[in-house]
């Protein structure tokens, strides 16, 4: 029988916005403190973009770095799949404006819309055109401009989020056992009334008044999010270990969705991970929705954690709900 052809991530590219917003400048806009934000969050600054800046351009950064560690040239890729909830327009799709932006002139590409799973959503779809063999170079980017869609006068909202995008290049693994191994991935849209943008879609179409309603911002029940992700993410990443007769023990390096410390902790928690095992990187960004993962990724490239052969899970839990793991047996 022949082995089974799998995708690995062989390169890895990120761009966050120059300007940092820090815990002590928001507390000047709504009343809130940066004691308040650390203690419930885990965040001290997030990025943010200059107003009018897209998406499109983030994502652009981000893969014009990949491809510079990468030395490949833009016209190498065949496929773009980028998450985010934050598209520069409803259509076209952001993956064709970014493909377009880089000169990706063979690439085909289409947007993920899967909220704060988006990245593992968009990973598991673009290994799936490796390991059939239709592609071999597939770029999977996780955007997301969300100082766009907060409103500053929220609390509650507008000190959690941050914006950021990274991006993976995926290619066939040559060696047997390496490389991206399974996933779980599940949705639950009774959740969906507790983080959502009302305004905007077909249900709401823009008009004076679904501004006026602030229709046009994020709009989050916080607390059942947070028991929900809590619970989601330990059991999803438990559930994506046993299938593949692995436990929490045989983890490497634990790389979640960036919403909220506790959340991670908790997780971490759930699955009987150390501190060693855990990967936070909330503290400087926020959360970046589609982007925190791949993000996450690149810090611990940067601090040595991630070895070829380390056994990484990735997990996420976001609105829709949407909730995902990843297992992959790093490759390079
Ligand atoms: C949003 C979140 C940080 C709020 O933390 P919390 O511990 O649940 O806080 P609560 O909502 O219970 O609010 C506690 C109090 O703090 C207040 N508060 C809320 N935001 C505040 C802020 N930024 N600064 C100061 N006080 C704040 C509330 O008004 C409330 O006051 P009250 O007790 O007088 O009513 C938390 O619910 C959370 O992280 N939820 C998940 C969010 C998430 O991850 N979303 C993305 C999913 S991918």
């Amino acid at each position: 029988m022949s082995a089974v052809r799998r995708a690995k991530i062989s390169a890895l590219g990120r761009y966050v916005p120059p300007k940092a917003v820090t815990n002590y400048e928001l507390a000047k806009r709504v009343a809130t403190s940066h004691d308040w934000i650390l203690e419930r969050t885990g965040i001290v600054e997030r990025h943010m973009v200059e107003p009018g800046t897209p998406t499109s351009e983030l994502a652009a950064q981000a893969v014009g770095d990949l491809l510079r560690q990468r030395g490949m040239e833009p016209d190498e890729i065949d496929l773009i799949v980028l998450a985010t909830v934050t598209p520069d327009m409803f259509f076209p799709a952001t993956a064709c404006i970014v493909q377009n932006k880089i000169r990706a002139t063979r690439a085909w590409g289409f947007d993920v819309s899967a909220a704060c799973s988006g990245f593992l959503y968009a990973l598991t779809i673009g290994a799936q055109f490796i390991q059939s063999g239709a592609h071999d170079k597939v770029v999977v980017i996780g955007a997301d401009v969300m100082s766009g869609i907060v409103n500053f006068e929220d609390r509650t909202t507008c000190i959690l989020f941050g914006d950021g995008a990274g991006a993976v290049l995926l290619e066939q693994s040559e060696d047997e056992g390496f490389g991206i191994l399974d996933y779980a991935h599940e949705i639950d849209g009774s959740g969906g009334q507790f983080l959502y943008m009302p305004g905007g879609g077909s249900l709401n179409p823009s008009t004076h008044e679904t501004v006026d309603k602030k229709m046009h911002y994020v709009h989050q029940e916080g607390q059942p999010v947070f028991k929900y992700a809590v619970r989601k993410m330990g059991e999803i990443s438990r559930q994506v270990l046993e299938k593949n007769g692995l436990s929490g023990d045989d983890v490497d390096v634990f790389i979640a969705h960036q919403a909220n410390l506790r959340i991670i902790n908790a997780a971490a928690e759930k699955l009987g991970l150390k501190e060693h095992q855990v990967v936070k990187n909330i503290h400087k960004y926020g959360n970046t929705t589609a982007a925190t993962i791949p993000l996450a990724i690149g810090d611990a490239i940067d601090e040595g954690r991630l070895k070829k052969g380390s056994l990484v899970v990735f997990a996420a839990v976001g609105a829709g709900y949407t909730v995902g793991s990843v297992l992959s047996r790093w490759a390079y």
